[in-house]
């Protein structure tokens, strides 16, 4: 069982998804998916015919969009305006434009705010939260007890997403998914608020030769010898 924070930073396609929730599950903790919060504000932008670069009004959706956040690792639940919007959040369109939106500071400001709100209430209630994104240590919760980093060669994560949207029904190429793994790395590394990049206090796990179980046996132990 877990207590405190654990933070699982780094890019797409190193599982951190998939390990989060069952470590979380693992741990009888609560969970929350950052990334799937700005996810569905890009999707309420993309509804209001926003131009996901164009900030101020990016900022004005995000302003007036009602999301809702679950933190059950066994349903992570994330609605807008009331509808579940789990499944739209993961295509094709929201994944090309969430990076744009992501860099707004007004965006990040609110869903840093709310993420932070999740976390206070899990501590309150004395149960543990295991939050994924990219700057949870950094900035989110900065007093996590674990930091973790997940990395995974470039070309590995492009294998497993191409595998996980082939999965869920999605057609896509894997040099198509290479080409957008790289482009968000690059965006998200090298936006001004809160790039994404390692903490010197999070430990690196590199997950190029680990399967999930792996993955999982090693952060159960980091957990136990945090703890
Ligand atoms: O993790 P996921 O791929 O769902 O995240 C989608 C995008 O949301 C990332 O590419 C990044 O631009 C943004 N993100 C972020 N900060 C977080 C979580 C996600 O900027 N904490």
């Amino acid at each position: 069982e877990l207590r405190g924070i654990v933070a699982m930073d780094g890019p797409s396609g190193t599982g951190k998804s998939t390990v989060s929730r069952r470590l979380a599950r693992g741990l009888r903790a609560r969970y929350l998916d950052t990334g799937a919060m700005y996810r569905a504000v890009t999707l309420a932008v993309l509804r209001s015919d926003v131009d996901p670069t164009d900030a101020p009004s990016v900022a004005r959706v995000a302003a007036e969009a009602r999301l809702t956040v679950g933190t059950d690792p066994e349903h992570p639940e994330i609605r807008l305006d009331g509808e579940d919007v789990a499944a739209e959040i993961r295509g094709e369109r929201v994944t090309r434009a969430v990076s744009a939106v992501a860099a707004v500071p007004e965006v990040r400001g609110l869903l840093v705010s709310r993420q932070q709100e999740v976390i206070a209430e899990a501590d309150g209630a004395d149960v543990g939260i295991v939050v994924e994104g990219r700057d949870i240590g950094e900035v989110v919760a900065p007093q996590a007890g674990l930091k973790v980093y997940l990395t995974a060669d470039a070309e590995v994560r492009a294998r497993r997403r191409t595998a996980q949207d082939t999965a869920q029904g999605r057609r896509v190429s894997l040099d198509e998914t290479h080409a957008d793994v790289r482009r968000r790395d690059e965006f998200d590394s090298s936006r001004a608020v809160s790039p994404l990049r390692r903490g010197t206090d999070a430990v690196e796990v590199d997950t190029t030769h680990l399967d999930v179980a792996g993955v999982l046996a090693e952060l159960f132990r980091l957990v136990v010898e945090n703890g």
